[in-house]
């Protein structure tokens, strides 16, 4: 498969985010559990470090009462409510933000939406970390239904007008992010992180794990069930097929198919077929 030479820049970025000229992030795996198992602490500090994200009893009462309250408020008046009182829980968010029923959310204070942002009912917006940044959806970005976007210590940004359909999951423990216009279809995996296999007696779960980011092009199309792996760019203007497996980056206007994804076309080189018929 041909390999990106472009987007040299945004990897750059990710290596420096990552730090030490490392070329990958080295995971502790007990950043999905410590915060609820690990440490010391009252329960109630417990949830807050793992839900709301931020210290203090005030903070804990005010997300519970937003939540709890809003949270499964059905119809056109449950829209209504969390348009008004969720503005109070996100870092930053823009104007005509629409919020489906029983959205989960963990540390929102870390979490920017821009205007006319859509998120449906069942997603799980989880900017959890100790020291990321978190998520940002920029304007006009759709979730879909019951779709997952869960850092792990890492951060997820959809630029503009980014559409995620349901049931998907993208997972961050370094850097994800996706480029505007960009059709993701249902059931996508697109997960920033991965597990180190190779011992013998130790089991992977218990093992540090890497994360090198994902880094999504402009304009691509993502067909259902397609699943990215860490470390992969896939260029702009990309079509990704159905259940296809990315292991390896995909240079801008592919067409890439099958497990693992193989390029089958390329849309430059059919633009110029196309004009010399
Ligand atoms: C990738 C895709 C866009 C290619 O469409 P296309 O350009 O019309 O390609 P073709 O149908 O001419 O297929 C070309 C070859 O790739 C193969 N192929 C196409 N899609 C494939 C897929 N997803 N997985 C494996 N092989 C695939 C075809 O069998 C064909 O092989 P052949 O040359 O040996 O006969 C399309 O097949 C696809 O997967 N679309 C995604 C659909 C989807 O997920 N929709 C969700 C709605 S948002």
């Amino acid at each position: 498969m041909e390999k990106i030479n472009t987007q040299n820049s945004k990897r750059r970025d990710t290596e420096n985010k990552i730090g030490n000229d490392k070329k990958y992030k080295v995971i502790n795996h007990n950043v999905r559990s410590s915060h609820i198992t690990g440490g010391g602490g009252s329960q109630a500090g417990k949830y807050s470090d793992l839900v709301v994200g931020k210290k203090g009893i005030a903070a804990l009462l005010k997300y519970e009462f937003l939540t709890s309250t809003f949270s499964g408020c059905p119809g056109a008046l449950g829209i209504l409510l969390r348009k008004i009182f969720y503005r109070f829980l996100f870092k930053k968010i823009g104007k005509g933000v629409v919020f489906g029923r029983n959205i989960t959310l963990r540390h929102p204070n870390k979490i920017i939406i821009g205007d006319n942002v859509l998120i449906d009912e069942n997603c799980m917006l989880d900017a959890k970390g100790n020291d990321n940044k978190g998520i940002e959806i920029k304007n006009g970005s759709y979730i879909g239904r019951n779709t997952i976007l869960s850092c792990k210590d890492g951060d997820i940004i959809l630029e503009e007008n980014v559409n995620i359909g349901f049931n998907c999951e993208v997972q961050s423990s370094s850097h994800v992010s996706i480029g505007k216009n960009t059709l993701v279809a249902a059931y996508v995996y697109i997960i920033a992180g991965d597990h180190i296999h190779e011992s013998e007696d130790q089991p992977v779960s218990l093992i540090q794990g890497t994360s090198k980011g994902i880094v999504i092009g402009e304009n691509c199309w993502l067909g259902a069930k397609a699943t990215i792996f860490d470390g992969v760019e896939i260029g702009h203007n990309v079509v990704i097929g159905a259940s296809a497996v990315v292991n390896e980056d995909v240079a801008p206007f592919s067409v890439a198919v099958g497990i693992p994804a193989k390029v089958i076309k390329n849309k430059l080189a059919g633009q110029k077929e196309n004009k010399q018929e």
